[in-house]
């Protein structure tokens, strides 16, 4: 299998099938998601909270992103894999977010996602883009905008609220980025916007309207209980596969039953009877 390039998503969108991408930080998902063939990988800052425990994502650091990135990279060798800028690693100067988003790529990822758009991340998207680096943009609820927002609000929720999102999008299409990231808004809203855009967009929580979706792969798995959307499906429920798991392996070291003799290594005779020990 061939590397997935950016081509994949404007392809996908143009040929009239959906994208579907997938959050991983670690490299055992990243090896999943890759064997899955999923159309793109978001190494996403919400491991602030899913990997690191952080109640939202103001704490994570671009030196800690690429760690993440790193890992994922070596266990998703086909992927077209995208870091998320953090809060904070872009908003100083167009200097200084070049320079985080090129550490990224040096990391392993082939774009970049970037939240908002104002002059100055326009600005950004389309230095990002003159000196090759690709970027998602990302609309609608942006979470390191939680605190000006004023909490997990919906976006989109009236015609005038949609029209804002939609040119704002179509600014930062202009401007280079190849996607576009639609978070929490309602389905006609969303499609709304995809229609009127050339450039795909991927939902969360924003309806079945969009180009693909993306969600965070530890909801989906039922891995990550802190808190579960209304728009997440569980289509397994690790927590508790994993508790019963740990239970049973406690329980058995405790009565002895684990190790076995099926997960024990012998000495041989010779060497037994060397040290005195009989069967
Ligand atoms: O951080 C993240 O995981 C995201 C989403 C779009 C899934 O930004």
């Amino acid at each position: 299998m061939n590397k997935k390039s950016i081509c994949v998503f404007q392809n996908l969108k143009d040929n009239g099938e959906k994208i579907a991408m997938l959050t991983a930080y670690d490299y055992s998902t990243a090896k999943a998601l890759d064997e899955a063939d999923i159309d793109g990988i978001l190494v996403g800052d919400s491991l602030a909270m899913v990997a690191l425990g952080y109640e939202n994502t103001y704490n994570i650091t671009i030196d800690e992103m690429l760690i993440f990135i790193k890992a994922v990279a070596r266990g998703a060798k086909n992927s077209f894999i995208i870091g998320d800028m953090p809060f904070m690693s872009y908003n100083l100067s167009v200097e200084q977010g070049l320079k985080n988003a090129s550490e990224m790529i040096k990391a392993g990822a082939s774009a970049v996602k970037i939240e908002g758009c104002n002059d100055h991340i326009i600005n950004l998207t389309k230095r990002c883009v003159e000196s090759g680096i690709p970027v998602l943009a990302h609309l609608g609820l942006t979470p390191q905008l939680l605190n000006t927002i004023g909490g997990h609000k919906i976006q989109g929720k009236t015609a005038d609220a949609t029209e804002e999102i939609l040119e704002n999008a179509k600014k930062l299409e202009k401007a280079g980025a190849f996607a576009v990231v639609l978070e929490l808004m309602p389905a006609v809203s969303a499609e709304y916007i995809t229609r009127n855009l050339t450039i795909p967009t991927i939902g969360i929580g924003a309806g079945v309207g969009c180009s693909g979706q993306i969600v965070v792969t530890d909801d989906i798995l039922g891995k990550f209980t802190d808190f579960v959307p209304k728009f997440v499906k569980k289509y397994v429920n690790l927590h508790d596969i994993v508790l019963q798991s740990v239970v049973d392996y406690k329980n058995e070291v405790k009565a002895k039953l684990f190790p076995s003799e099926k997960e024990t290594f012998e000495l041989s005779e010779t060497e037994r009877e060397k040290l005195n020990v009989i069967k």
